[in-house]
């Protein structure tokens, strides 16, 4: 078990390997996916239960087009079926849904999706869950450069932040990727700047309660400097003044 105190306010994930666990099996790489909704599922679910307060997933990269066609309409699929048959659900339980990334190139079906359990979810306060689908880092930092171009607004850092597409919460303070690989990916290049990184080998269909405890564990025993010195920070909250662990009940509305 964790310390409570220590808990993450923002964890965020990308879930790898859901292809090679589908291999290992001799299935298609789609059985995988699928496997990684049920992973996803039985996330969230630990997630409300250990206090955490914001949940974002990497779940369709801007690069992610590039996989053999047959994969791609698969995963956009999976998407539409998965919010048809879990939103009730997450709704009943609390959780408020958010998807970040570029919607034009998306079905009107995936679309529409979308926009509907965003808009069936926005009043509740349990837990946030971001995904991320048809979303890069790169792109995001563009887009936001882009809208405050367009308002004539000048490019400062906090204006960008306002213009990100994860401004409505605090920036991620646990970063999880499964799978073995130890990269970022495109993924939150802006949030993650001073989020504590942990890469588990666990493939994601398998990142369990237990593995999920264990980056916990990990998690709580790193010591958070934000630039300062260690003498600095045993004196102070190892937190940085505008990322102060806010209640997803005072996390701004989208
Ligand atoms: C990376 O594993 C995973 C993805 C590109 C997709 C992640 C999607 C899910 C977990 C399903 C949930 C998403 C939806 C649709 C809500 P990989 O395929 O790169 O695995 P590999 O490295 O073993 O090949």
């Amino acid at each position: 078990m964790t310390d409570k105190a220590a808990v993450p306010h923002h964890v965020a994930i990308v879930m790898d390997g859901n292809g090679r666990w589908a291999s290992r099996r001799f299935l298609p790489r789609i059985a995988g996916h699928r496997q990684g909704v049920e992973s996803l599922r039985r996330c969230v679910r630990l997630c409300v239960e250990r206090g955490i307060a914001v949940l974002t997933v990497f779940a369709f990269s801007s690069e992610n087009w590039n996989r053999p066609a047959e994969e791609v309409s698969g995963l956009m699929e999976l998407l539409a079926k998965a919010l048809a048959r879990e939103v009730p659900q997450l709704h009943a339980d609390g959780v408020r849904l958010h998807f970040a990334g570029e919607r034009r190139g998306l079905s009107d079906k995936v679309r529409l999706g979308l926009d509907e359990a965003e808009r069936a979810t926005a009043g509740n306060q349990r837990l946030v869950l971001n995904v991320c689908f048809n979303y890069g880092g790169r792109w995001d930092i563009a887009q936001a450069a882009q809208a405050l171009a367009a308002r004539g607004e000048p490019i400062t850092e906090e204006a960008l932040d306002r213009a990100m597409a994860l401004a409505h919460v605090p920036d991620p303070d646990l970063l999880i990727r499964t799978g073995g690989e130890q990269r970022i990916s495109n993924f939150l290049l802006w949030q993650a700047a001073y989020s504590e990184l942990y890469f588990s080998d666990r493939l994601w269909p398998d990142f369990d309660a237990a593995a999920l405890d264990e980056a916990l564990a990990c998690f709580a025993r790193r010591e958070r400097r934000f630039g300062q010195t260690s003498a600095q920070v045993a004196g102070t909250l190892a937190s940085p003044p505008a990322q102060a662990a806010t209640p997803a009940s005072q996390v701004s509305q989208v």
